[in-house]
């Protein structure tokens, strides 16, 4: 496969691991059924791969990285755990059921997916986060798992964790872009050495609202570059690690080149306090998204 350029700038995680400053996220239904558009990230030279047992695009993921014919130890693969999977041996069912569909015998990175559930189970969060963290930990131990990171995870979650933890999340991935920037919680990872990564990065082309905003369409007149590159360039000058989607060469392309410009620490400040907008509305302690259409498909 030919190689068009990796990216070779990396954060580093707590536990001394170099991880590249951009990422691909995979949730989305026309990477569900093939491996086409996985197969072109890999081509425009993206190797860290973001999934989840909730999104059914591990197999392909899995399929694509098998037939890069690229060494796995080339990849950085994470997947997460849904919130119907949590607890000791739930965790343990759901990583055996994850790599089977990856196809792989270890992930890089395993993570809670949602720090807590609505209804009845609402209550007891905190104890089902430390029961599954213990289920993950043991996952390191056992070298199925490299390291552990969580997901839409606020202070108040992250505490619960870092109090009871005898192994430290290296990232926790968040909505963020600008519009919604989440300061206190990206502040919190930081002080406590966890790397803040994006979903969401380009707002999800929900366009109309970032694309659309005035602030953004003057800084890509004046920088010369895209809109989406402003994006993306604001969240690696904050420190944090955008994993964009896309499905055509020319989007993945155009994520990638924005390691050649930099915005002013002026702009970056506007940015960051600019109107909320194009926020999924998902909140982590009162919306839990979509269950997947079905959870037993293997
Ligand atoms: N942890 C969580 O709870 C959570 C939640 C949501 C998402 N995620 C992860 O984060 C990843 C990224 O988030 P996302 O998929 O929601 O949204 P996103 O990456 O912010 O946006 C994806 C959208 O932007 C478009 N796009 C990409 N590059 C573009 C470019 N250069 N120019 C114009 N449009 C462009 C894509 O269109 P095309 O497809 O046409 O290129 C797609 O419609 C997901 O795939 C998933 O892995 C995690």
């Amino acid at each position: 496969m030919s190689n068009m350029g990796i990216i070779n700038e990396y954060f580093t995680l707590n536990d001394g691991f170099k991880i590249p400053k951009l990422g691909f996220g995979t949730y989305n239904e026309e990477f569900a059924d093939n491996t086409k558009s996985i197969k072109e990230a890999i081509e425009s030279g993206y190797r860290f791969f973001d999934t989840a047992s909730l999104y059914e695009t591990e197999r392909y993921l899995g399929r694509a990285v098998k037939e890069s014919k690229l060494k796995r130890e080339d990849f950085i693969i994470e997947t997460k755990l849904w919130i119907d999977e949590m607890g000791y041996n739930e965790a343990k069912r759901a990583i055996e059921k994850s790599l089977k569909r990856l196809d792989m015998d270890y992930v890089d990175i395993y993570m809670i997916h949602w720090p807590r559930q609505t209804g009845a189970l609402n209550e007891d969060w905190k104890r089902l986060n430390i029961e599954t963290w213990r289920a993950m930990e043991e996952m390191v131990d056992e070298g199925i798992v490299k390291r552990l990171g969580v997901s839409n995870f606020l202070p108040h979650h992250l505490e619960n964790i870092l109090k009871n933890c005898r192994i430290r999340p290296v990232v926790d991935q968040l909505e963020l872009h600008p519009g919604y920037s989440q300061e206190g919680v990206v502040a919190y990872c930081k002080e406590n050495g966890i790397q803040p990564m994006a979903w969401s990065p380009l707002g999800r082309g929900r366009t109309n609202a970032t694309v659309g905003n005035s602030i953004l369409v003057k800084l890509s007149e004046k920088y010369g570059r895209s809109i989406q590159q402003i994006n993306l360039r604001f969240l690696l000058q904050k420190d944090i690690l955008p994993i964009p989607k896309a499905s055509s060469k020319e989007h993945m392309l155009g994520n990638k080149s924005v390691f050649d410009f930099e915005l002013t620490d002026e702009d970056v400040s506007m940015l960051s306090y600019m109107p909320q907008t194009a926020w999924l509305g998902e909140h982590p302690d009162f919306v839990v998204p979509d269950k997947k259409s079905n959870p037993e498909n293997l």
